[in-house]
């Protein structure tokens, strides 16, 4: 998919309300990945948090101490997300691939991976392969880690039923 999509307005032509009517799906999936892999993050980063709401209904949900930071490359989706913002929840107008030395608990990429043209050039960008795992698909989870007690026991699971991904980065 074009980047310009996003930036140029046209993706908010087509996409009003820049799916905000599916983030309380979404968040429900999160919490129970929460639960399944039992972690509970202090900071959390979403890459292409689009109006935000995905964060905003996370931070309800989570420890109120719990640091949220959403990052998009669309002018008019960073628009939308600014109402959402506060002193723990936080937007940036930035290309995450261009943010280089900055560290979170958590990043979920939700829905974005799909519609990139390679998306292991984001992958790559948030610093997985120094893991060494990136790369092998075991039903639906990426990178299960070793036993090394160094790797993380799983990076990365997809909520595949709908298409969505998350990614935990250590
Ligand atoms: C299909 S929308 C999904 C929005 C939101 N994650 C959700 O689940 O509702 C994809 C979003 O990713 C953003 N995006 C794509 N590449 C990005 C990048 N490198 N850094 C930040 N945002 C990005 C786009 O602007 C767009 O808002």
């Amino acid at each position: 998919m074009a980047k310009d999509l996003y930036t140029s307005g046209a993706y908010l032509e087509k996409n009003p309300t820049w799916h905000v009517d599916e983030s309380p799906w979404k968040v429900k999936e999160i919490m129970r990945m929460f639960q399944r892999q039992s972690i509970a993050p202090k900071t959390i980063c979403e890459v292409g948090c689009g109006a935000g709401e995905v964060l905003r209904l996370l931070q309800m949900r989570l420890d109120s101490k719990c640091i949220f930071s959403g990052y998009e490359i669309s002018p008019q989706a960073f628009e939308l997300s600014k109402s959402r913002e506060n002193d723990r929840l936080h937007f940036k107008l930035q290309n995450f691939m261009e943010e280089k030395s900055v560290y979170f608990d958590l990043i979920l990429v939700l829905d974005v991976l799909e519609h990139m043209e390679n998306p292991y050039d984001l992958l790559r960008d948030m610093r997985l392969p120094r893991f060494g795992r990136v790369g092998e698909e075991k039903s639906g989870t990426l990178s299960e880690g070793g036993d090394d007690g160094k790797t993380p026991t799983k990076l990365y699971e997809g909520i595949q039923a709908r298409g969505s991904t998350s990614c935990r980065n250590e």
